[in-house]
């Protein structure tokens, strides 16, 4: 959207533009460096807000913030009807759903949470940078490094690339099913802060053996390539070119629709990868980018199907449930880059409950393809992603699917740990162990298969 990007410049370019000057590219301000607490203070002068409720503290339980873990505290909401028109009017047909209350669930998670992309963003060229013929396991495969170069001639200060892997069965004899996997790459020298332990993974094949198995590819995307995963940032990156270099606007694009926008360019390039099937394209991710890769499937309808792990707050958890992590959290100078400005007001002034939807409508924008939520134990991972909140959203939005014809969760009370929900088109499991998807892949793949078949199209 041009007024967009105008709205953003300093006025002496908005009024040298105006006025015809030719200005080039080239001659524009260098990108604006705010820290993230500058960014974030600014944002809430934008919105006339001193200051934010202090979010959930998950380190000290004597403090008055802190964190609810007990199910005997949640104070009773409401949830906003994902089949109810702003108006009053409910919606009864798929049609009603399509036409009408999809596109107002779109512009409210748009304007009120997530942000809203360019209405033009930059063409991506992708570029095979090699070819290998290796091997994952005991799979033959081929796997191609790509990257797709962003064009930056509106503002060649910033420079964008997204590096892409894509692993596909070198015995294939067509385009093959493939999952788009959001992918933690850590800077060198990274440290696990003292006395956290990542989970270490399942006993088996990986993740990865584990869908070659399957005779299907996957793909390698990591976001924070394209989009830095902080609020110093977002004069970077994707969102930065597109705004030439100066801060957001209140209802511009976060960090997770920017991520979930490579996501979406990736899947540009295998509708042209005569190795992919572009009709059978999953995308996966966990905690930060379980909730990119939610936000990806809800707005982009190419994805075929999504594994959803341990998302959260600002993913499948319902944010009006006072359990884990709350939106004052994500409010916060930490984490507030991955929404919209917008978003800042429901910590304060206006709470949660105010918020117009909330992650039972953020399902049901992917209805009727297939999602899975993926949850770890609560003794082991913890509360903070609140699996009962990501549960009573998934059930919440079975009545979307149930109106265009699919299932939804089948049981609406959670049921024991460690149970797959499988005989939907949305499932749920909580596996046994910490902060990862790995133990649920086997089951997600099994459910995935019943849609996609084998590596050929049924
Ligand atoms: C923090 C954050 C979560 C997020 C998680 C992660 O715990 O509060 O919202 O999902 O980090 O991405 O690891």
């Amino acid at each position: 959207m041009e007024s967009m990007r105008l709205g953003n410049l300093p006025s002496t370019v908005f009024a040298a533009l105006l006025m015809g000057s030719p200005l080039s590219a080239a001659s524009l301000p260098p990108p604006a460096h705010l820290t993230a607490q500058q960014d974030h203070r600014r944002m809430l002068n934008l919105l006339h807000i001193e200051s934010l409720r202090q979010g959930a503290d998950p380190h000290h339980p004597n403090a008055p913030n802190a964190v609810n873990y007990d199910e005997s505290k949640v104070k009773p909401y409401t949830l906003p009807n994902a089949l109810v028109l702003n108006d009053g009017q409910k919606v009864a047909t798929s049609a009603m759903w399509w036409n009408k209350r999809r596109p107002q669930l779109v512009w409210m998670f748009n304007q009120s949470m997530y942000g809203w992309v360019p209405a033009h963003t930059p063409k991506v060229n992708w570029q095979i940078t090699g070819i290998v013929h290796n091997k994952i396991g005991s799979y033959p495969v081929i796997s191609k490094k790509l990257i797709g170069h962003v064009d930056d001639s509106s503002y060649p200060a910033i420079v964008v690339n997204i590096p892409l892997t894509l692993v596909t069965p070198a015995n294939a004899s067509g385009p093959v099913p493939v999952i788009l996997e959001f992918h933690f790459v850590f800077p060198k020298g990274f440290k696990w802060p003292k006395g956290f332990h990542p989970p270490a993974p399942p006993p088996g094949p990986t993740p990865e053996e584990q869908i070659l198995a399957k005779g299907w590819g996957y793909a390698e995307l990591n976001p924070a390539s394209y989009q830095a995963d902080n609020g110093a940032g977002l004069t970077e990156g994707i969102i930065g070119l597109c705004n030439r270099g100066q801060p957001r606007r209140l209802d511009q694009w976060g960090t997770l629709r920017a991520w979930a926008w490579g996501a979406s360019r990736a899947l540009d390039y295998f509708e042209t990868d005569k190795s992919v099937d572009a009709k059978r394209v999953a995308i996966e991710g966990l905690s930060r980018y379980g909730k990119a890769a939610l936000v990806t499937m809800a707005f982009d309808q190419r994805f075929s199907i999504g594994l959803i792990g341990s998302s959260g707050e600002g993913g499948a958890k319902l944010s009006r449930r006072n359990f884990g992590e709350l939106v004052a959290n994500l409010a916060g100078a930490g984490e507030y880059h991955w929404m919209d400005g917008n978003f800042l007001k429901y910590a304060g002034p206006l709470t949660p409950n105010q918020l117009p939807v909330d992650a039972n409508e953020l399902i049901a924008l992917c209805a009727p393809r297939p999602v899975f939520v993926s949850c770890g134990s609560p003794k082991v991972e913890g509360g903070w992603v609140d699996d009962r909140g990501q549960f009573e959203a998934e059930a919440a939005a079975g009545q979307v699917y149930r109106l265009l014809g699919k299932k939804g969760l089948g049981p609406q009370q959670m049921p024991p740990m460690g149970t797959a929900l499988l005989s939907g088109d949305l499932a749920f499991r909580q596996h046994h162990g910490g902060h990862t998807v790995g133990p649920n892949w086997p089951y997600f793949l099994k459910w995935a298969k019943r849609y996609w078949g084998g590596a050929q199209r049924p």
